[in-house]
């Protein structure tokens, strides 16, 4: 089985629907650990709960350079076992660029969910981009993550209405349930070896 290592800065709602996924036997991977660059992150206490391996590496007030930082966290993803050859790697609400070494090293195998539809407002707060643009329909993508920022190829996508009335709030609740549901189910997909990258299309069988 592979073994899923889960990075988070917050709130981890995504990272919870994957291990709630988990424990119902939805997914066949093993949650090894869960890394925060932030030692308050609300998530962190979600997946102590949950009884999952939890380790802060904290990236404020880091002097080193990105790659010395992804440094830390390919040692600490390779002390439990989520290798390039039998991990995976899920970015969930990990609010860093990673590094090209670390993308490089876990080729095809780091993913991340982003609030929107790709390749439309990459980068932050991409909610208000889409409410600021007019856009009449927004929605989330799950992507595998390449040295680009939100630019890897594009597993899933769900698609939500973007009403008159609506404002970041209420879009941001809309788009989460959907991101509940596309994440554990783009990561069931990748541990049943169901996802093929052909250039920058994933075909799924
Ligand atoms: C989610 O909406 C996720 O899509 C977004 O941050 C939130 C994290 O929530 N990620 C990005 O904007 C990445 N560019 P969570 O911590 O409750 O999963």
């Amino acid at each position: 089985m592979l073994n899923l290592g889960i990075l988070i800065s917050g709130r981890g709602s995504n990272m919870e629907s994957i291990l709630k996924s988990i424990k119902k036997k939805k997914i066949p991977i093993n949650p090894a650990v869960i890394i925060s660059n932030k030692s308050d992150a609300k998530g962190l206490g979600i997946a102590k709960k949950l009884g999952v391996a939890v380790e802060v590496i904290e990236s404020k007030g880091f002097k080193g350079s990105r790659t010395e930082y992804d440094k830390k966290i390919i040692k600490v993803l390779t002390k439990y076992k989520v290798t390039p050859k039998n991990g995976l790697v899920c970015l969930a609400g990990f609010m860093r660029i990673v590094s090209p070494e670390f993308v490089k090293k876990y080729r095809n195998r780091i993913i991340n969910i982003h609030p929107a539809l790709l390749p439309a407002f990459p980068g932050l707060n991409s909610q208000k981009q889409a409410l600021d643009y007019g856009a009449k329909v927004s929605g989330c993508s799950v992507h595998f993550v390449d040295a680009g920022m939100d630019t890897g190829p594009v597993i899933i996508q769900a698609v939500v209405k973007v009403d008159e009335k609506d404002t970041e709030k209420t879009l941001s609740k809309k788009i989460l349930k959907e991101e509940h549901r596309i994440y554990p189910e783009a990561v069931s997909l990748f541990a049943r070896k169901k996802i093929k990258v052909s250039g920058r299309r994933t075909k799924i069988s």
